[in-house]
């Protein structure tokens, strides 16, 4: 049976995460996050000391990731043990965005997300689902923000926790993940040709949902 597969790339902090999971759970689709991949071999790099392109290199082939699905939730692990929650750190986040970069760690990650799109009605988000691992999906969003709104709603969901980093200092982490994004050789964040740009820079959550919700109904008919 054809299944559905929906690719929803964009840059860090974009909402991709929470608006992808809340309209696969409204369509009754998977919502695959490839960010925690890479993220959980960005831990690994920090754990086993090898950040360092040669490093990551040398010892990918004996990494194990594998996305299991616990109610629609994505859990993440890696090499058998489930690290779902000690991927968010700042620094797993700057990890994985180096790590990311490194040819033979998207190439790891490309036949396990072409297999899960393969078997499953999913929406998948990343930085080259549209362009990389799902050039035939069934629709193509870019959901984007500016880098302003993007640092002003992550500083207010931290505000409340322990060592909050000053608003200046999200700002200036998130613009050096898009030059990371958008400049690394291979895979790069581009948007797909073929991509529906979704702006929420003024649009509250539930609009985002309502209008990407829509565009998928539309494909579907
Ligand atoms: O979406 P995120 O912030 O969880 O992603 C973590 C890092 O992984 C980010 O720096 C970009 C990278 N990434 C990627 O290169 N390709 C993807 N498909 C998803 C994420």
């Amino acid at each position: 049976m054809k299944t559905v597969n929906i690719a929803i790339d964009g840059p860090s902090g974009a909402g991709k995460s929470s608006i992808s999971k809340a309209v696969a759970t409204d369509l009754g689709f998977i919502h695959v996050d490839t960010g925690a991949m890479y993220r959980a071999i960005g831990l690994y790099a920090i754990r086993n000391d090898c950040l360092a392109p040669e490093a990551i290199e040398r010892v990918i082939g004996e990494i194990t990731v594998e996305l299991k699905f616990l109610g629609g939730a994505q859990r993440v692990m890696l090499c058998g043990e489930d690290v779902t929650d000690y991927i968010r750190t700042p620094e797993v986040s700057m990890a994985a965005s180096k790590v990311s970069a490194v040819p033979a760690v998207r190439a790891h990650l490309l036949d396990l997300q072409k297999k899960i799109a393969a078997e499953n009605n999913i929406i998948m988000d990343g930085r080259d689902i549209g362009s990389v691992v799902l050039p035939h999906a069934d629709l193509k969003i870019f959901l984007t923000a500016s880098a302003e709104e993007r640092a002003s709603r992550r500083y207010l969901e931290l505000r409340e926790k322990p060592n909050c980093p000053p608003y200046e200092e999200i700002l200036k982490d998130i613009e050096q993940r898009d030059y990371n994004d958008t400049h690394r050789k291979i895979a790069p964040l581009t948007v797909p040709e073929d991509a529906v740009t979704v702006d929420s820079s003024n649009m509250g959550f539930n609009e985002v949902v309502e209008r990407i919700t829509a565009l998928i109904r539309e494909v579907m008919e």
